[in-house]
């Protein structure tokens, strides 16, 4: 459990769990009931075909098209000493990626899957998305590594500030301030930033991987410690599974290491498929229209290139906020029909 070379195990080595280095060999081991208790990683690479960029993708990654924030090195955005002297760049990107606007993909589906099958032991997460709770992972199962938009508090005093206030502060790319007499210090939400500390739910749970008897590692790039260590930990002959468009962090090293590298969606789709659960996969994808917010189809996008929604997911929002309009447009006629029966005078069809 040290530290782990980066070379890939030689193919010659035989795996000591697994029958052999595959997803079906994985997924026999879920199948048989041996996989009981699944830990997953998870980092911006799951979040990109919802329309979030990633940190790093070359083009596409947000520190690559950080330009038009006028910072002195792209990490700066999310950098505490930076955002003290200048926090309105921060506050910038957050109007672009306050949740609400993104749906869950069908990867944060899978892992919603796992819980559902009882099987996951912990969700470890970089993304401040909220895109797993979203997608109807349990909080107890996730462990948020760097924060997330949902909750906020000033930096000096620490005192935490109303979410209404946060979000229409986000909403007008407006800084706000502690509502604390004498203080006025500085309000952030709690995204870990550079220089900051991890949330103690990290610590506690940071042992959580030695314990688990599979582990499957998604969307990144693994270069952020301490997250970046947590597939260190779990214990050898353990398989770890890597869905990813590359090779990340020692994964691979190990002979019960599974590189299944590509798209995480593809990767999910295909391990759902051979588990028997493509179907409910799909289903509860689908049911994650839902969870978009009325008002985030006119700006549902983060100002990236490459990372625009394909044709197929803009089609298919248009068709969710079509639906919306018309289950609108009922209620407000059912609304006039019981107004028009009850001889009410003063109608009001605002709707509700
Ligand atoms: P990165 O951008 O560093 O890595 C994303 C990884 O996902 C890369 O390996 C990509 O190749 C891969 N990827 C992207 N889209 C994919 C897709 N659709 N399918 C498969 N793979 C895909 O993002 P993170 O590893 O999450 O920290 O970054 C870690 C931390 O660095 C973030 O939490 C953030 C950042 O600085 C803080 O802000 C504190």
């Amino acid at each position: 459990m040290g530290q782990e070379t980066s070379s890939l195990v030689d193919e010659n080595v035989p795996p000591e769990t697994l029958t052999e280095r595959s997803v079906d060999a994985v997924a026999s081991l879920i199948k048989d009931g041996r996989a009981k208790k699944i830990v997953v990683m998870t980092g911006a690479g799951i979040s990109t075909s919802a329309g979030i960029p990633d940190f790093r993708s070359p083009d596409t990654g947000l520190y690559a098209n950080l330009a038009r924030l006028d910072l002195p090195y792209p990490e700066a955005v999310f950098d505490i000493s930076y955002f003290r002297k200048n926090p309105l760049p921060f506050y910038h990107l957050a109007h672009e990626l306050y949740p609400g606007k993104y749906r869950p993909t069908v990867s944060h589906c899978f892992v919603r899957l796992l819980s559902d099958k009882g099987i996951l032991l912990k969700l470890f997460t970089q993304n401040i998305d909220c895109l797993e709770r979203a997608a109807g992972v349990p909080d107890q199962k996730i462990v948020e590594a760097h924060g997330s938009f949902a909750r906020q508090q000033c930096i000096e005093c620490k005192a935490s500030y109303p979410e209404d206030l946060m979000k229409s502060s986000i909403m007008k790319r407006e800084v706000p301030h502690c509502l604390t007499p004498q203080c006025n210090g500085l309000v952030k939400p709690d995204i870990v930033f550079f220089g900051e500390a991890l949330p103690e739910n990290f610590h506690i749970n940071r042992m959580v991987p030695s314990t688990a008897d599979l582990c499957i590692v998604m969307g990144t790039s693994l270069t952020v410690q301490p997250f970046a260590s947590l597939p260190g930990l779990c214990a050898e002959g353990v398989p770890r599974l890597l869905i990813n468009s590359e090779r990340v962090g020692a994964l691979g090293s190990r002979a019960d290491d599974v590189l299944l590298l590509g798209d995480c969606d593809t990767g999910t789709r295909k391990l759902a498929t051979v588990l028997g659960w493509d179907k409910e996969l799909e289903e509860l994808w689908r049911e994650t229209s839902h969870t978009l917010q009325e008002d985030a189809h006119a700006d549902a996008h983060v100002e990236v290139a490459g990372s625009e929604k394909s044709k197929d997911e803009k089609l298919e929002e248009e068709i969710v906020a079509l639906t919306k309009e018309v289950d609108m447009s009922l209620k407000i006629s059912e609304h006039r029909t019981a107004q028009i029966r009850a001889q009410v005078n003063d109608c009001d069809l605002r709707g509700p």
